[in-house]
């Protein structure tokens, strides 16, 4: 797996400015795995729901349309980002949108606060050594048997993988332009980290950038 040379304020940075139009650069080629997390995550009215690195706000606003927005709650590290989220949820109707800036690997909430945490394409910009922090965070957060869902661009398979090998290229040129983000796959390190119940979806073949759904269930 390639590591991070970004720092962290270098990527709250290149979020907060990308903001206004980071939906132009990524919804076409997020649609289809984002759609099936959602199918997946299934959130009924009042579950207490963490989503972490909302970014603009799109899975959050479906939730909250489908479940209500009593007990969801979103975070996210860039506040340009969050600006878009809370823009998308005052068109919604909720004028004030339940989120804190914070950051994964520390996150500002007591032990077993939520049902449900949902996080997508934010582990493949975390740094290899950090990526089991942020899963600890996801853990402690989450009750007895609560439930994850992740979303990761990944390593492709079969006809995916010449298009995954040219990213590693690029990333190993410039990792700004691609937002940080490399392939990774999380599914070692979240059955390390005691999740249970894993099972994982690839998601590719032209529908969409490589992409992993991984969910399982907290100990
Ligand atoms: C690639 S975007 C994905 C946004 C959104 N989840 C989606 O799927 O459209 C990555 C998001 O993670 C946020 N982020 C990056 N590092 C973070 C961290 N350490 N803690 C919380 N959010 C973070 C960024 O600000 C950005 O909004």
């Amino acid at each position: 797996m390639l590591d991070v040379p970004v720092e962290r304020s270098r990527i709250q940075h290149w979020y907060g400015e990308n903001a206004p139009h980071y939906d132009e650069l990524t919804a076409a080629n997020e649609a289809v795995p984002k759609a099936r997390a959602l199918e997946l995550l299934d959130r009924q009215p009042g579950e207490r729901y963490l989503e972490v690195a909302i970014g603009t706000g799109v899975t959050f606003a479906e939730v909250v349309a489908s479940s209500g927005i009593e007990g969801a709650h979103g975070v996210d590290l860039a506040a340009g980002m969050m600006d878009v989220a809370r823009a998308r949820l005052r068109e919604q109707g909720v004028e004030h949108a339940p989120f804190s800036l914070a950051d994964a690997t520390a996150l500002p909430f007591p032990d077993g606060s939520f049902d449900v945490v949902f996080n997508s394409y934010m582990l493949d910009l975390i740094p290899t050594e950090e990526i089991p922090v942020v899963l600890a965070e996801f853990r402690r957060v989450l009750r007895a048997d609560g439930r994850l869902i992740l979303v990761n661009l990944t390593e492709g398979e079969g006809s995916d993988t010449e298009f995954s090998a040219g990213w590693k290229q690029a990333y190993e040129r410039d990792p700004e332009a691609l937002g940080a983000c490399r392939p990774v796959v999380v599914e070692p390190m979240a059955r390390e980290l005691g999740f249970e119940g894993l099972e994982r979806e690839y998601f590719g073949h032209g529908a969409s950038w490589p992409t992993e759904i991984l969910t399982g269930c907290s100990p």
